[in-house]
């Protein structure tokens, strides 16, 4: 499984990498925005030093336009910055649409805001590279975030469908383990919910006598 990180901030995205498990970042205008990231040329700047601090990984930069010739327009340009860049397009028609030409151009789409297998169901037939289903607003509003993950595995393992399903809004390490679990091809998380998989009471228990012991040795 691949591990995004889910955050525009660039010292997180530097302490993610320098974990050594990263393979890309997702952002979206509210993470951009929380950085204070604003104007054409700072979106473009910082999207191209968020690819620099993760060499390879696939960088997902979100449209900000909702009309089809407009995000089309947008998604050529933040794709020019850089090979790593996967335009990032919300499922809607027009987001249909133009996941559909950027397939048709070569250029990777992560599909977002997806509630839905059959919201999937469409991004896959238009060729989305991932389709980013919501986990924690949906058990927000006591839905099940998981079932989706595994709702949208049978439709694609029925059609061998080779969208990625990227698992989003994740809370926490269970949300993390269950997408795991269910054949989540990547998950997008926090810096502190990748953290936290670390944790386990008996590791910290485990190492403190490991630590006593060792001072024996010495
Ligand atoms: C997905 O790519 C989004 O950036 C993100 O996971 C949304 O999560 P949230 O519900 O925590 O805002």
């Amino acid at each position: 499984m691949e591990f995004f990180v889910d955050t525009a901030n660039l010292a997180q995205i530097s302490e993610a990498a320098s974990m050594g498990i990263l393979d890309g970042v997702t952002t979206n205008p509210s993470l951009m925005a929380k950085e204070g990231i604003t104007g054409v040329e700072n979106i473009k700047a910082h999207y191209k030093k968020i690819c620099d601090l993760v060499p390879g990984g696939a960088i997902s930069a979100e449209v900000l336009s909702t009309e089809y010739s407009a995000m089309v327009e947008e998604g050529k340009e933040l794709a020019a910055l850089n090979p790593q860049i996967v335009v990032k397009v919300p499922i809607t028609s027009d987001g249909l649409r133009a996941i559909k030409t950027f397939t048709d151009m070569g250029i990777r789409t992560n599909c977002t805001l997806v509630f839905s297998a059959a919201q999937a169901l469409l991004a896959a037939k238009a060729g989305a590279t991932y389709v980013s289903p919501f986990l924690g607003r949906l058990d927000d509003i006591d839905a099940d975030g998981l079932e989706l993950i595994s709702q949208i595995r049978q439709v694609y393992d029925n059609y061998r469908i080779e969208t990625k399903i990227l698992g989003a809004s994740i809370r926490n390490v269970k949300h993390i383990m269950g997408c795991a679990m269910l054949g989540a091809d990547v998950v997008t998380a926090p810096l502190a919910s990748i953290k936290a998989m670390l944790n386990h009471p008996l590791t910290d228990s485990g190492l403190k006598k490991f630590v006593e012991d060792a001072r024996k040795m010495q």
